[in-house]
């Protein structure tokens, strides 16, 4: 990993579908994984998966006796293959040959995919290829990849093969294989000029149809060759094949240009007229490059954090920085899509959409925040699909749900495999009903980074008051404890989906549920003084929220139920967490290591982890994360508990020793938790959230799509966490703690319309409120409140 680059000198089969991932491209509307082009899909050991962003399908499979449908983000055709033999030889394939010298890079400052081979074949013909691929962030409906290949000790004709491959199926995760994964069906195929073919496929249950045009061209000494193109064809396949002469020595470069278009485009007439259209505008790969690398220049000097200071950490930071940009961009705007838990590199979790927008939007909301509100305005227009599933459950408001798809149904599986038992178990980890409170949050911070009052009038309130009125109605009133309480519900920890003695799933009183849930309905209070009195009315009269309802909240906001463990000031991360056992971590740490799945690992002994203290992730600690010590303090105060800062560190003891980080998230709250009380502990938390997708510390889960939480959760620990950043009361506070490891930082940020510039070592803080369309804002350092214009920088003595 260097400053702007992931390379790999050396190619190691078994980490192959690891590298695919790391080394995705995509723009925001779609992603390639990393594959090499000469090879298809092979079992296990490579797996050229194309991703659209929005782009599901759904699909009935027979599993243990029972129908259960799913819905996909679908894997497209596959447009990369390219590859050559010599006459009557195999066709390249880089097993069969010995290679002399590898490299594959990754440029992240230029959005380019590089593959250098020196390699001998069985006939003892040297060849150097040089391989460069590019999925167009200039033009999201264009990809390149372009090979360099020189004779090294021969001359004599190759025939290149270049194909669009639209046989592919959903098959990039084991554990989905009995699954069906037949979402394409071909639609035709052909030829559209001398240079050019096509291919259409259309989804077997969405309908969505995709085109793709593919354009071959050889040059030669700088010069367009003429060639005669063989088209073949069959269903779902097209390929163009041709003879060239080759001398020793003499670089040939091929040159494949695609165009990608799909029934979801905007402005288009139908997708294969609009491929076959604009395929012929497009330049060579040089000029599809230039116009690529100046659209990640403006991206990278919006959204850059560099640490001179620390290459290792700044290279991994601009990785995380580079996938989150390739998962959502400019691009994404107008396309209604959500961002994927596993972004648009593989096919884990099925592509849907989580609660980890929490971990994501914070980023974008200092950088790019109008791709917060595009992707917040795909939770807006699902809110009726979230009030119909309320209403089913027998709630009022919006309950959204914990995995989201095309239309906002919940996409939860009912069952799923444990790989390590080999049996389907139910799964009712669709009970984490805090997601909505999470969509909540995410329009609040948004908000708060903004001032956008036109999305909080129109769509950011809606949500607001329709996610409280839902809190207020699965709250019930307990008069024996005189508090509200929210039962059967599963919190941010998934172990614990149900009481050991129990066969009915769900736990009561999550305290991050009934916390957010406060917190919610208490936001949705103050929007009364923040929105103008009329708008307020329209949208009480449009959800049907009554004066008792509002009487209601104001009850909840201070009389819910927070359960702590008997006589403790510890949280109790449910009401009967303090019945259950302690886990044996230590024997398990000895035989499993650190990151455990220890649902699976138990269950398949015959136990089951909802028996024990034991959490997969945090849980009570995403209060410390999510809110400062003084909000926290303000909730517990106005719900009549006693909670200090000393507890907040008992706290994070208690549940540091009992979990297991089985998610990638986990790391970064204990980091982000440790930032100030404990900064060794907080940075060991950090290196290891930092690592989770470079090194794939959870042993084959990155293969199968990168962690988009925990990757813009480590920026976010940086840029807020170790900065201290937080926006109160109309102040952006910053409140620096940089661990001794990182000794430097400079970024901007953008906060309410202004660009204000951060350079920080450990001693100094200077701030330039450089340029934008705002009048002046108030940023508060070290306790004191500072009024910022245009033009203004001041410096600040930030040692201890
Ligand atoms: C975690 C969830 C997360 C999901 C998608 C799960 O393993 O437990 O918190 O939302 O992965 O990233």
């Amino acid at each position: 990993m260097q400053e702007w680059k992931l390379t790999y000198d050396t190619w190691q089969p078994e980490q192959q579908m690891l590298r695919e991932a790391l080394c995705t491209l995509g723009n925001g509307y779609f992603a390639t994984r990393g594959a090499f082009e000469e090879l298809p899909a092979v079992d296990g050991a490579f797996y050229p998966g194309t991703y659209l962003a929005g782009g599901f399908n759904r699909l009935t499979s027979e599993v243990a006796g029972e129908k259960i449908e799913n819905e996909d983000l679908v894997n497209w055709p596959n447009w990369l293959p390219l590859t050559f033999c010599h006459p009557e030889g195999e066709w390249f394939d880089i097993r069969q040959v010995e290679l002399l010298d590898f490299r594959q890079e990754l440029d992240m400052k230029q959005g380019v995919l590089l593959r250098r081979l020196h390699f001998r074949d069985k006939q003892g013909r040297e060849t150097s290829l040089v391989s460069r691929r590019l999925v167009s962030m200039a033009n999201k409906h264009v990809a390149a990849l372009q090979w360099e290949l020189t004779p090294l000790n021969w001359s004599g004709e190759i025939v290149v093969k270049s194909s669009l491959d639209g046989r592919v199926t959903n098959s990039g995760v084991a554990r989905y294989r009995q699954l069906a994964s037949q979402h394409l069906q071909s639609t035709g195929q052909g030829q559209h000029n001398a240079e050019t073919v096509y291919l259409e496929v259309q989804t077997t249950q969405s309908r969505l149809l995709m085109a793709q045009a593919a354009r071959v061209r050889v040059y030669r000494e700088g010069g367009l060759e003429s060639i005669n193109f063989e088209v073949q064809q069959e269903e779902g396949l097209v390929s163009q094949q041709f003879s060239l002469h080759c001398e020793q020595n003499k670089p040939v470069l091929i040159e494949k240009v695609v165009q990608l278009h799909t029934s979801r485009d905007q402005a288009i007439t139908e997708p294969l007229q609009e491929a076959c259209k604009n395929i012929v505008r497009q330049g060579n790969f040089e000029h599809l490059r230039g116009k690529h690398v100046q659209a990640w220049q403006r991206l990278w000097n919006r959204c850059d954090l560099e640490i001179s200071c620390n290459a290792k950490t700044q290279g991994i930071l601009r990785l995380h920085i580079f996938h989150l940009l390739q998962t959502v961009s400019a691009n994404t705007v107008g396309l209604d899509v959500g961002v994927p838990a596993r972004g648009l590199h593989g096919e884990a979790y099925r592509g849907h959409i989580f609660w980890d927008e929490l971990f994501i939007f914070p980023f974008l909301n200092l950088r790019l925040p109008e791709l917060t509100r595009e992707l917040l305005q795909y939770r807006f227009r699902r809110l009726p699909e979230a009030r119909f599933a309320a209403a089913e459950a027998g709630y009022r408001g919006a309950m959204f749900p914990w995995q989201s798809g095309s239309n906002g149904r919940e996409e939860s599986q009912v069952i799923h495999l444990n790989p390590q038992s080999g049996r389907w178990l139910p799964d009712n980890t669709y009970l984490q009903r805090h997601i909505s409170a999470a969509i909540a949050y995410n329009v609040w911070q948004y908000y708060q980074a903004t001032e956008d009052m036109s999305f909080l009038t129109f769509m950011g309130a809606e949500l607001i008051f329709d996610i409280a009125l839902f809190w207020s109605s699965i709250a019930t009133y307990n008069p024996s404890r005189d508090r509200y309480e929210i039962r059967n519900v599963v919190g941010p920890d998934e172990y614990h989906t149900e009481y050991p003695d129990s066969d009915e799933p769900g736990l009561n009183n999550n305290a991050y549920t009934n916390v957010m849930a406060v917190w919610v309905i208490q936001t949705a209070l103050k929007l009364f003084d923040i929105l103008d009195d009329s708008r307020v009315e329209e949208l009480h009269q449009k959800l049907s929220i009554s004066q008792e309802d509002v009487a209601r909240w104001r009850e909840i906001a201070v009389k819910m139920y927070v359960p702590f463990i008997e006589n403790s000031r510890i949280i109790a991360q449910f009401e009967g967490y303090e019945k259950l056992e302690e886990f044996p971590w230590e024997a398990y740490r000895a035989k499993y290591g650190e990151a455990m799945r220890l649902d699976r690992i138990l269950e398949s002994e015959g136990d089951s982890v909802n028996k024990y203290k034991a959490s997969k992730q945090a849980d009570v600690l995403m209060l410390f994360y999510l809110f400062s010590t003084a909000e926290l303090a303000e909730i517990f105060s106005q719900l009549q508990y006693d909670f200090t800062k000393e507890d907040k560190a008992d706290n994070i003891s208690y549940y540091e020793d009992r979990t297991s980080h089985g998610s990638t998230l986990s790391k970064i709250v204990h980091s982000w938790v440790l930032a100030r009380s404990d900064r060794k502990r907080s940075w060991s938390n950090f290196q290891v959230a930092l690592v989770s997708d470079v090194e794939d510390i959870q042993g084959g889960t990155t293969a199968e799509g990168i962690h988009l939480g925990a990757m813009a959760g480590t920026v976010d620990l940086v840029q807020r966490g170790f900065m201290g950043l937080e926006i109160r009361e109309d102040v952006l506070w910053l409140n620096p703690v940089l661990p001794d490891e990182l000794g430097c930082l400079d970024f901007s940020i953008r906060y309410r319309n202004h660009w204000i510039t951060i350079n920080l070592t450990q001693d100094t803080m200077h701030i330039s409120f450089d340029k934008g369309w705002s009048k002046e804002v108030q940023i508060g350092v070290k306790g004191q409140v500072y009024t910022f214009a245009t033009g203004e920088q001041r410096k600040f003595d930030i040692t201890r």
